[in-house]
């Protein structure tokens, strides 16, 4: 199949990928997280376009994106006012809310599941794109199952092919997944962690205190253990034993520091602070797999705020490494 192209978001292509979306077609497209790769939610056939290109397992649901919350009406038939008010602190913005579905939403989109994932990003070229569309758009992060996510154009082209359109938005602002969060009678649960906190949370709504008959793998098909990964060894300093000869392989350490005995070395942040390394994860991890570098060793990084969503990927990363078949 062809590569795609990348495209500007100008006025005329944002009109020609909704009018990619609205035939049944995939575009790829920025949010301030990760980029996505979009199709119409409510067209199944559209939407299984997305598992085949990312080679995606079918238990794996996806995230509903919409630009007002008016579309919630079309996708869920719930009241829980705790969405609204969690709307009103956090959207648009990098949160995730699991919700009842409507039958608008076909089971494929949320693999089968009574509930379906939205979100409402805070990328203009995302909600430029849905409104324009005049659907909501399921996309899961732009890349090939179990890869690095892509937080530039650049990134998904080298992964995707099939993809008839590519949106250039610049580099995530985010750079890691949006927070995905459950509500249970008692308080929300989260799923996924990210940008958005569990203390910025329980400031708009309580935490679950439920702690028994939970299972989070069944909760979220998608959190496995091994995610993310890039197609290089990973080792995380302190957590798994580096291997002695690190002549060809690459530091990555929190903040500049210098490190003999390694081919490269890079810094996820220039100053230490949480958020910029998280821009940094997926770009620095990008250009290592890229590099002439046997393996990647990283340091880990202050697991508070955003730093949690850091070290929950890089664990995910690494994971396969440790545990090979
Ligand atoms: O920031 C993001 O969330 C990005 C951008 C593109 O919006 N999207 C993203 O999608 O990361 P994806 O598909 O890579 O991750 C979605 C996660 C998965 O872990 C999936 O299992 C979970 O959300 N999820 C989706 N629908 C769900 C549902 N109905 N119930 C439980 N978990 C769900
Ligand atoms: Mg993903």
């Amino acid at each position: 199949m062809n590569k795609p192209s990348i495209f500007e978001p100008t006025a005329a292509n944002i009109s020609a990928a909704s009018n990619i979306l609205r035939s049944g077609g995939l575009v790829a497209f920025p949010t301030e997280t990760v980029y996505g790769l979009g199709a119409n939610a409510f067209d199944a056939n559209a939407v299984a376009k997305i598992f085949i290109a990312k080679e995606r397992p079918a238990f794996d649901p996806l995230i509903v994106h919409i630009s007002d919350l008016a579309d919630l009406e079309r996708i869920s038939p719930g009241r829980d006012t705790r969405v609204f008010e969690l709307a009103k602190a956090f959207w648009p913005g990098p949160l995730t809310i699991i919700m009842a579905k409507s039958k608008n939403i076909p089971d494929i989109v949320t693999s089968g599941l009574p509930d379906v994932a939205v979100r409402m990003p805070s990328h203009n070229v995302a909600l430029q794109l849905i409104k324009q569309t005049g659907f909501p758009i399921a996309a899961p992060s732009a890349n090939k199952f179990g890869k690095l996510s892509p937080t530039t154009a650049r990134h998904v082209m080298k992964q995707l092919t099939g993809v008839e359109m590519i949106i250039d938005g610049g580099a995530c602002k985010v750079g890691v997944e949006s927070t995905v969060i459950r509500l249970e009678n008692d308080g929300f649960r989260i799923l996924r962690y990210g940008a958005i906190t569990e203390k910025m949370l329980t400031a708009i709504t309580p935490k679950s205190q439920l702690t028994e008959g939970f299972d989070l793998p069944q909760a979220s098909p998608g959190l496995m253990k091994s995610h993310y990964s890039p197609d290089k060894q990973l080792f995380i300093v302190g957590e798994h034993a580096i291997p002695s000869d690190t002549s060809r392989a690459a530091y990555v350490s929190f903040k500049p520091t210098e490190k003999s005995g390694f081919k490269m070395a890079r810094s996820l942040s220039s100053n230490g602070e949480l958020q910029e390394a998280a821009v940094g994860l997926f770009r620095v991890l990008h250009e290592l797999e890229e590099a002439d570098v046997d393996f990647i060793v990283v340091e880990t990084v202050p697991e508070n705020g955003i730093g949690i969503a850091i070290m929950d990927r890089l664990r995910k990363a690494a994971w396969r490494f440790q545990n090979p078949l």
